[in-house]
């Protein structure tokens, strides 16, 4: 399915058809026609999935079959109805963050995607090459929402990376973030994971913030984007992933066009300093657009 020289991502397809031997044909789709810079990222994400997942790896690749299966329900209203089935962020609480079991096989399910999607995967490249890439030595780090962890887990094993520090609402995604960064050899003192609301948020100022698939689970992203721009520092640096037409249990806030999630940096204050649009697996931007396909939009906002 892929070429010689890619081990870790080898091993990675193979455990995931060994679990769910239906998704082979997609798999094989995924990959094809990705260039040797594609390959090579996707292999060692691949290899920092394994680390971080640790003897639940085939577990992580069982839930990411459990996975497929919610979101196509979702994407089953989503087309029927135009619209995300759920609209209370208390109903989101409930039925997904505050349900410890749910989370974890989400989290997993979530986790393994970052390698098999391929608009998943562009934007964690984009996040550890144009974001985290570009921080000054010893920056202050703020990741809302770390869920699984592997943004955390990026921003803090860069080379020169300050303190950083996680917030979440949920126990669960707490409790998978500690776990992983652990299996990673990062000590518990190097990363402070702290159960705050961003709507919530303490008094404090860092100087780059991740605000990575949290947006569209809000009733009012703008006010959360408002809120992000009091934490960060003057000249600090904002990093927001928001998917657009994208269904999901915990998907509120429906984005139609990438577009608007620069606008809405734009009206909480940010400056735009880049953006990546990237389509769903086999989609191009204007396909996607035109059959309102998933694109996950990237954006790089400065205070
Ligand atoms: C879909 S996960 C995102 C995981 C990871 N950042 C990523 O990009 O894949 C969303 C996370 O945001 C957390 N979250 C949702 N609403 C939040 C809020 N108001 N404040 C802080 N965290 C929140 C959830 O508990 C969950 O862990």
């Amino acid at each position: 399915m892929i070429p010689d020289g890619y081990p870790n991502l080898s091993r990675a397809i193979a455990m995931q058809v060994a679990a769910f031997p239906e998704h082979e044909s997609y798999l094989a789709r995924r990959f094809a026609g990705e260039n040797a810079a594609a390959l090579t990222f996707a292999d060692e994400l691949a290899a920092v999935i394994e680390r971080l997942s640790g003897d639940e790896l085939a577990t992580v690749y069982r839930d990411y079959r459990w996975l497929s299966d919610i979101v196509l329900e979702e994407e089953i209203f989503f087309r029927r109805h135009g619209r995300y089935r759920l609209t209370r962020f208390a109903d989101a609480v409930e039925q997904v963050y505050a349900n410890a079991p749910y989370m974890a096989r989400y989290m997993n399910g979530l986790l393994a995607s970052q390698l098999w999607w391929r608009n998943h995967s562009e934007v964690m490249r984009y996040f550890r090459d144009a974001f985290i890439a570009g921080h000054a030595p010893g920056a202050s780090h703020l990741e809302v929402g770390p869920g699984h962890g592997l943004l955390l887990a990026i921003a803090a094993t860069a080379p020169g990376h300050g303190l950083c520090e996680g917030w979440d609402i949920s126990d669960a995604s707490l409790a998978h973030s500690r776990e992983g960064l652990r299996r990673l050899g990062i000590a518990d003192e190097a990363v402070a994971l702290r159960k705050i609301d961003i709507f919530d948020a303490p008094d404090a100022q860092f100087q780059s913030i991740a605000f990575s698939e949290v947006l569209e689970h809000l009733e009012d992203p703008l006010a959360a984007l408002r809120a992000l721009h009091r934490l960060l520092a003057p000249g600090g640096r904002l990093f927001v992933n928001a998917p657009v037409n994208s269904p999901a249990p915990d998907h509120l806030y429906l984005f139609r066009a990438p577009e608007e999630v620069e606008d809405m940096m734009r009206s909480a204050g940010f400056i735009i300093e880049g953006s990546l649009f990237a389509p769903c697996t086999g989609a191009t931007l204007d396909r996607a657009r035109r059959l309102t396909l998933t694109i996950s939009a990237a954006v790089i906002g400065t205070r």
